[in-house]
């Protein structure tokens, strides 16, 4: 799993987003010093130098130094306001100032200047500042803000030597404070720090000789200012200064600037905001469903067994006449959502519901979720039974594979299965069958009933493409259509053989029914075509006696009581005493039910190479061959009893199979 390095990922993307965001709504620069290398971040006029750690506005160049204007810039312009977005920007700035008057009083003064022009106005030293000359004072091509720190009353509407004031495109202020009882004296020589806030339209100003926040006071407040109505959008924040006869050295030590950026236009860092910030968002979206994806992936795979269900849409859409593989939706549908109401049986490996599909009753399959088993025999089943077309084999009309269900569609058949008629009442008192079930078969039905099952099994055996062993006759496997047709259902053991390669005669996977199961497949652990002789001679005795096979008389399964028994019963020549006690006496066909029972126990002749193929057997059902010869006396089981099927095919497995006679039993 990739999940830590992507929660990473995750968490540093989020963190890029935020810094990126509150970089571009910021403008900010400090100098803590200046130093040579700074020049070409600042734009300094023809007078102004960086000397000794600070901008000297007015600097001292071999003793000149009366007469002399400078400007000082940051070298990136500011957006001040913006006409597109209504909106004016705000900013906190702190400077050091360190003015060293050389006359009584120093002259002239120092100021912080916004302007969108740059350049030095011709002869705006001494009285001027720097900021305006004769020409632009008091014009609004001047378009200057200024807050100077004038040392020197140079007329008479100046405040008195050292002062503080606001201008507006003109020397004269529109409001001006005297420092005189501050503690502040701008020309004193020593370090001043000075803060300037603009914010909701007002400059204010703050000032400390320490240069301790706490030591600030508040020296000027202004009046509301609307600078759009004065500046350019776009301004240069910088410092001006000026001498004339009476001199100073004006000296910037450090700034700092920090405002909010309102730039909106083709600034490059909105368009990189613009960009980035969609980037991150699909980035971080992208993130999390890769997250999600990851932990979905991870509980589905916990939920699924390992190889739980591989392919199984291939092994069954390969096979040829596959039936219609239906949606999940439409069966839960059709079943009142597999609705107990509608459940007609439970048997080895799953649920069997009864459903409306297309207007078609059927008979519905669930193959419960947690059986291994239960994925096989689906297959089994779909590529076996559905390849096949029999009016005496149940019908596979369809199948569905989603979100681990695994069902079975089937005709409906109404009258249920066959067992519940043969041992009605004992076995089966509650059930919710709608007709009958205490009801017994004639005579005539039982007979169609073996009848039946025997075509269907030699279709099974010799008349299809593939041979195919059922494995598991017995009376619960046999439906019953509603002119009591018998039909082969439940092909979940079923195996098929291809009838050209004769190696492949028999299987090894022993399954089946106890009571059903031949003698030999105890030793030789396989099915053959003899096993399914067997079982079907227990099931025809099964229907004329209308017990089950191994009753509760029996003392053990393998021994097939109702083999025995009948046997028994044959050999004392007392046939018709088998015969199912509820049958009318009237209605029973002595020499009929003779020649079914003596087919039946030479089905079960422990000897596979004595039991009839189905072939014989339906000739003898027709009438068309007399029924086998059987011993009055059960023969004993021989060993070895190799099947003749299975002794053509593998000569040595008889070997194999004596060495585990027991083990692969897999009873149902
Ligand atoms: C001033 O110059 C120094 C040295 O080159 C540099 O490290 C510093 O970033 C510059 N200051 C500003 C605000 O550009
Ligand atoms: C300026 O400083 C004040 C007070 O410290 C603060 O509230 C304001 O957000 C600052 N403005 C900017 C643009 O940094
Ligand atoms: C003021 O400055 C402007 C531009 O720098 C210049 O054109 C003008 O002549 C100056 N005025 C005086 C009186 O020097
Ligand atoms: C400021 O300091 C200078 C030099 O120390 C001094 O001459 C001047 O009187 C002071 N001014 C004020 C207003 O304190
Ligand atoms: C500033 O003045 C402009 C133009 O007169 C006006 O559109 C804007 O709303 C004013 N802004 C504020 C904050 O007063
Ligand atoms: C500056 O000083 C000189 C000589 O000391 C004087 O002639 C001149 O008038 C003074 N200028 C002003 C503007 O005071």
């Amino acid at each position: 799993m990739h999940l830590p390095w992507l929660v990473k990922y995750q968490l540093a993307s989020t963190i890029f987003i935020i810094i990126t965001l509150t970089k571009v709504t910021c403008f900010y620069f400090n100098f803590l010093t200046f130093q040579k290398e700074n020049e070409s971040d600042l734009l300094l006029s023809k007078n102004s130098l960086i000397y000794l750690d600070a901008i000297q506005v007015t600097p001292d160049i071999r003793g000149r130094i009366h007469d002399y204007s400078g400007r000082a810039f940051y070298n990136k312009p500011y957006k001040l306001w913006s006409k597109k977005k209504n909106q004016i920007a705000s900013f906190n700035t702190t400077f050091v100032l360190n003015i060293t008057p050389e006359t009584t009083p120093g002259g002239e003064g120092l100021a912080f200047i916004l302007t969108s022009d740059t350049t030095l106005p011709q002869n705006s030293d001494g009285e001027w500042l720097g900021i305006v000359n004769a020409t632009s004072n008091g014009t609004s091509q001047a378009g200057i803000l200024a807050v100077e720190f004038d040392t020197r009353k140079s007329f008479t509407e100046d405040g008195p030597d050292n002062h503080v004031g606001i201008n507006i495109n003109s020397i004269n202020s529109i409001q001006q404070v005297p420092l005189i009882n501050t503690g502040v004296n701008v020309s004193s020589g020593i370090n001043v720090t000075f803060k300037i806030q603009y914010m909701n339209d007002m400059i204010t100003v703050f000032g400390s000789m320490t240069g301790f926040e706490e030591s600030m006071k508040t020296l000027l407040v202004s009046p509301p200012l609307n600078l759009s109505n004065y500046l350019q959008e776009v301004v240069y924040l910088g410092f001006s200064a000026s001498t004339s006869n009476y001199t100073e050295l004006n000296c910037v030590r450090s700034w700092e600037f920090s405002g909010v950026d309102i730039a909106d236009d083709d600034n490059k860092s909105l368009l990189w905001v613009y960009i980035t910030v969609p980037l991150v968002i699909v980035i971080i979206i992208i993130g999390g469903l890769a997250i999600f994806f990851l932990y979905w992936q991870r509980k589905r795979h916990m939920e699924m067994p390992e190889d739980a269900y591989p392919r199984i849409e291939d092994q069954i859409q390969y096979s040829s006449m596959a039936p219609k593989k239906f949606k999940l939706m439409e069966i839960t549908k059709a079943t009142g959502g597999f609705s107990p109401q509608n459940k007609l049986g439970e048997g080895g490996f799953g649920t069997v519901y009864k459903g409306l599909l297309d207007n078609k009753e059927v008979a519905v399959k669930r193959v419960s979720k947690n059986s291994r088993q239960g994925k096989q025999e689906f297959v089994a089943e779909v590529t076996t039974i559905g390849s096949l077309h029999h009016r005496n084999l149940v019908k596979l009309t369809g199948w569905c594979y989603e979100k681990r269900e695994l069902l079975l569609v089937y005709e409906f058949m109404p009258k249920g299965s066959l067992d519940k008629y043969l041992f009605g009442d004992k076995t089966f008192g509650n059930n919710t069958l709608e007709e009958g079930c205490s009801s017994t078969l004639t005579w005539e039905t039982r007979h169609s009933v073996i009848h039946g099952v025997a075509q269907a099994l030699d279709y099974l055996h010799n008349g299809c493409e593939k041979r195919v062993l059922h494995r598991d006759i017995k009376a619960s496997n046999i439906m019953l259509d509603s002119d009591y047709n018998a039909k082969l259902g439940d092909f979940g053991l079923a195996r098929t053989i291809q009838q050209r390669n004769e190696t492949h005669h028999s299987t090894k996977e022993i399954a089946g029914t106890p009571g059903y199961m031949a003698p030999e497949t105890f030793l030789t652990s396989r099915a053959t075509v003899e096993t399914d002789v067997y079982a079907f001679g227990v099931l025809v005795l099964e229907v004329v006696c209308g017990r089950k096979p191994g009753s509760v008389y029996a003392q053990d399964d393998y021994k097939n009581s109702i083999v025995y028994w009948v046997w028994d019963l044959y050999g004392k020549g007392e046939v018709v005493g088998v015969v199912d006690a509820r049958l009318k006496k009237e209605e029973i066909k002595e020499e009929e039910v003779e020649c079914v029972v003596v087919l039946g126990l030479a089905c079960c002749h422990p000897n596979p190479h004595h039991r009839p193929s189905m072939r014989t057997v339906l000739q003898v059902l027709n009438g068309e061959a007399p029924p086998p010869e059987v011993p009055k006396e059960r023969p004993v089981f021989m060993w070895p009893a190799m099947p003749p099927s299975f002794k053509e095919a593998e000569d040595n497995s008889l070997i194999q199979g004596t060495l585990t006679p027991f083990t692969e039993i897999t009873g149902r």
